[in-house]
């Protein structure tokens, strides 16, 4: 079955692209590389010893949607495609509700043309907030968004639910990840952080290999063990393969219309002083950190209630803590191997 995998050049995207051949589908990658790299592309041939099928275009454009949906008989679509770096959205609201809604729309009107029903959507935890109670379960109220990046998650959601409620012959879920960090174990796909990482794992390894001079720690002031903030660290390859069990529960779906959301973590929380020591342990290095002011907006601890994808959708974390930091690791270090032999 062919599956359009919008944004499917990207980190938690190509990861898909490797677990939807392990599991016999045909991915289909549409993606404008404004926030993945065309080397990733390499890094999929290398794993899968085979090419994807590759668009390159933006999910905004209809002709380029039209295009794909003509020529290739699709069975379903994931939708990755979107901007999510929380700061820059603060700074760039409209940038974001543009891109993030609009191409949403635009991929909604072009499935329900072609006829195709079955959406897997990329969502985060981050609808939830700080939440009152934890772990967080999918009927945990969504607040008011932190940014307009999260806001862009609240209202995709949303206009993916009534569109499924409208009649229209649509089956979707919307996975809500975590935190989700990691690597390919090939070291040969991974997180490619355009400019300075905001996330902390990339900033991590980035310390690590020597190009930045150290981690701040964003507070250690908080009302966790630690005094750091927690969250549900989820490995790319384990949330890879939630996307490809939410496309069997899709398939096995008797009636025409179903929609369900996911959480899609751990189930166990970690500080961040927890993720820097088993980082230090696993890797076995010393990592120069120091502590600094919080930072806005950060949610204090937030860990996913996991019972219902376990049971419902028949996914659960395989992979640790311990595993992504060390596959994290790995990614880092041939990016510079790689890099120091292209500049020689
Ligand atoms: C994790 C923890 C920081 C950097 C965001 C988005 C979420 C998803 C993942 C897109 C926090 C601390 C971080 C650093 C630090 N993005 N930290 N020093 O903010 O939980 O989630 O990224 O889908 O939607 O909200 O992830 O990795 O930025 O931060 O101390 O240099 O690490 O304070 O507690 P976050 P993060």
């Amino acid at each position: 079955m062919r599956i359009l995998v919008t944004g499917g050049a990207g980190f938690i995207g190509s990861h898909t692209v490797v677990e939807l051949v392990n599991a016999g589908y045909e991915p289909i990658i549409i993606d404008n590389f404004s926030n993945s790299d065309r080397s990733a592309l390499d890094g999929l041939r290398q794993i899968l010893n085979r090419d994807v099928i590759f668009y390159q275009g933006d999910c905004n454009d209809p002709e380029t949607l039209n295009a794909i949906f003509e020529k290739e008989s699709l069975g379903g679509v994931i939708h990755f495609a979107a901007h999510k770096a929380v700061g820059e959205s603060v700074a760039k609201p409209l940038m974001y509700y543009r891109n993030n809604l609009d191409s949403t729309i635009l991929l909604l009107e072009t499935m329900q043309r072609y006829g195709v029903s079955n959406l897997v959507f990329s969502s985060s935890c981050t609808v939830y907030g700080q939440p009152e109670q934890l772990p967080v379960t999918e009927a945990t109220p969504r607040l008011p968004a932190q940014s307009p990046y999260g806001n862009t998650k609240t209202i995709c959601e949303d206009i993916i639910r009534d569109t499924v409620r409208s009649g229209a012959a649509m089956k979707a879920i919307a996975l809500r990840y975590f935190n989700p960090i990691g690597a390919h174990p090939s070291g040969l796909i991974g997180e490619l952080p355009l400019g300075v990482p905001s996330n902390l794992v990339p900033f991590i390894t980035q310390t690590a290999a020597g190009l930045r001079e150290k981690v701040t720690v964003f507070g250690n002031d908080y009302d966790t063990p630690d005094g750091t903030c927690i969250r549900d660290y989820i490995h790319v390859v384990d949330l890879a393969k939630a996307h490809v069990q939410a496309l069997r529960l899709l398939d096995s779906q008797e009636e025409n219309s179903y929609y369900d959301i996911f959480n899609v973590g751990t189930g166990q929380g970690n500080t961040v002083l927890e993720l820097i020591k088993t980082f230090e342990e696993v890797n076995q290095l010393k990592l120069n950190y120091s502590i600094g002011p919080r930072r806005p907006g950060d949610v204090e601890k937030i860990y996913a209630q996991v019972d219902k994808v376990n049971n419902v959708m028949g996914w659960r974390a395989e992979k640790s803590l311990a595993d992504g930091l060390r596959d994290a690791w790995r990614w880092e270090q041939n990016l510079h191997l790689k890099n120091s032999t292209v500049s020689g």
